[in-house]
């Protein structure tokens, strides 16, 4: 026999077992991105490598050691480990920002090549909201409420917001000196990777997950401390405006995330459900990254989150997908009695609109049909037997209140499917 051939690692294949949450997750986000909205783009799954490097940063973990890069005849291209950056190109590539604001929404595969592990794969899938030309602070709020409407409609109870402002890239900067002071004071104390970020992105030393840093950590100074007025004031607004709508936070002076555009305000959706790896959700505001790639000053505001992870926790607390079983399946032994069936299933499928409708398991026996009826979870049996086959009907046998089976017409079965779709 030949080799099988082995997937890629941290590339997972989602199959029908789980594609029933995924399916949740996607249609309850896309009703609300609708409702609030927000219009969905399609997007390359390649761009050129300098986008990424420009918008999230050299320094990055992301860039400087988990993309995926290749040469393409002396073009360095990139699979997208993130979605802003490529929206923000689309946006700029298409004229769409000369006076205009955008509300986007995308949705698909992003690419990281980082360590496998539960929660974190090298191929994962991504739905981000991205506000492109908006400064107030209530679109920030606007948000992050919609993400907490989406919990609820998903019935997640174990995700949390965190919340921080990160000021704006000058007030950062006065911060970052004063950082590098304070860890310099105490080098011999660091590892390797926050000595690398010391002098480069000291701000990461902040994210660090190791735990012989936390003191070392708390002890630093604040960035709330250097924030600029108007961050302040913005900050301020969003704090109040989550008040008025009744979303939860807490405040984490620690959170800074791990991309280079962010500005001001920054979130997390965390749980304590999926190990290490406890971020659903996460975004913030841009309002440098549209003039960092060649537009005009623009401000923005977005997040993603991980569909891989939200399906994660939904198992874990227990929250069922929905699955919705066919409305009827077909029960039909004998060779005309399967053709009559076959051709009625058809005509089912054609004449009324969103029915769920099975053909079965045309070549089992009758009773083995009738089993399989009953555990596909199916409201009705349309069953063709001899005598239903020589009327031109058809015995129709609900398989779940109870009630008596009955002979129907084609009409009459049509208009009782009918019911029966516009009722799930
Ligand atoms: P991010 O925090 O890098 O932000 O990723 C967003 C979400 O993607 C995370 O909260 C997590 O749920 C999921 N995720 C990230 N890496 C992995 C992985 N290796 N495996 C599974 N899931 C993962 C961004 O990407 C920003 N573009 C978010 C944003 C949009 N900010 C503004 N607009």
């Amino acid at each position: 026999m030949a080799d099988l051939i082995q997937p890629v690692k941290g590339m997972n294949d989602v199959l029908a077992d789980q594609s029933p949450w995924w399916a949740k997750v996607e249609s309850v986000a896309h009703a609300l991105f609708a409702g609030y909205g927000y219009q969905r783009v399609y997007l390359p799954v390649l761009e050129r490598t300098e986008l990424f490097s420009r918008s999230i940063g050299e320094l990055t973990d992301i860039v400087s050691k988990e993309m995926f890069t290749f040469d393409d005849h002396g073009d360095s291209l990139t699979l997208r480990p993130e979605g802003t950056a490529g929206v923000v190109r689309a946006a700029l590539s298409n004229g769409l920002l000369h006076n205009q604001q955008q509300k986007l929404w995308l949705s698909g595969p992003m690419f990281r090549r980082e360590k496998p592990q539960k929660g974190r794969y090298r191929q994962f899938h991504q739905m981000s909201v991205e506000a492109l030309g908006f400064a107030e602070p209530e679109i920030d709020v606007e948000l992050i409420a919609l993400s907490a409407r989406l919990w609820r409609g998903l019935g997640l109870s174990s995700v949390k917001l965190e919340l921080n402002t990160i000021g704006t890239a000058e007030s950062r900067q006065k911060y970052k000196q004063v950082l590098v002071e304070h860890f310099s004071r105490h080098r011999e104390l660091l590892d390797d990777d926050s000595v690398r970020r010391l002098e480069r992105n000291p701000l990461r030393i902040l994210d660090s997950k190791n735990p012989a840093l936390r003191e070392l950590i708390e002890a630093a100074p604040l960035l709330s401390s250097y924030l600029d007025d108007e961050s302040r004031v913005h900050f301020e607004r969003v704090e109040a405006l989550l008040g008025d709508v009744g979303v939860p936070y807490t405040l984490n002076p620690r959170l800074v995330r791990g991309l280079d555009y962010y500005s001001r305000t920054v979130f997390e959706w965390v749980t304590d459900r999926l190990g290490a790896q406890s971020a659903v959700c996460s975004g913030g505001r841009y309002d440098g990254l549209v003039a960092q790639l060649g537009g005009r000053d623009t401000p923005a505001v977005g997040w993603a989150l991980g569909i891989e992870r939200i399906v994660e926790v939904m198992q874990a607390e227990g929250i069922g997908a929905g699955d919705t079983p066919p409305d009827a399946q077909l029960v039909a032994a004998g060779d005309s009695e399967r053709r009559f069936g076959f051709k009625l299933v058809d005509e089912l499928r054609e004449r009324v609109p969103g029915v769920r409708i099975s053909l079965g398991a045309p070549s089992a026996g009758f009773k083995a049909q009738l089993r399989h009826a009953d555990k596909s979870g199916a409201r009705f049996a349309l069953i063709v037997g001899d005598s239903e086959l020589k009327a031109g009907k058809i015995a129709l046998k609900p398989l779940r209140d109870g009630s008596p089976q009955r002979l129907v017409t084609v009409e009459e079965c049509v208009d009782l499917l009918r019911q029966t779709a516009a009722s799930a």
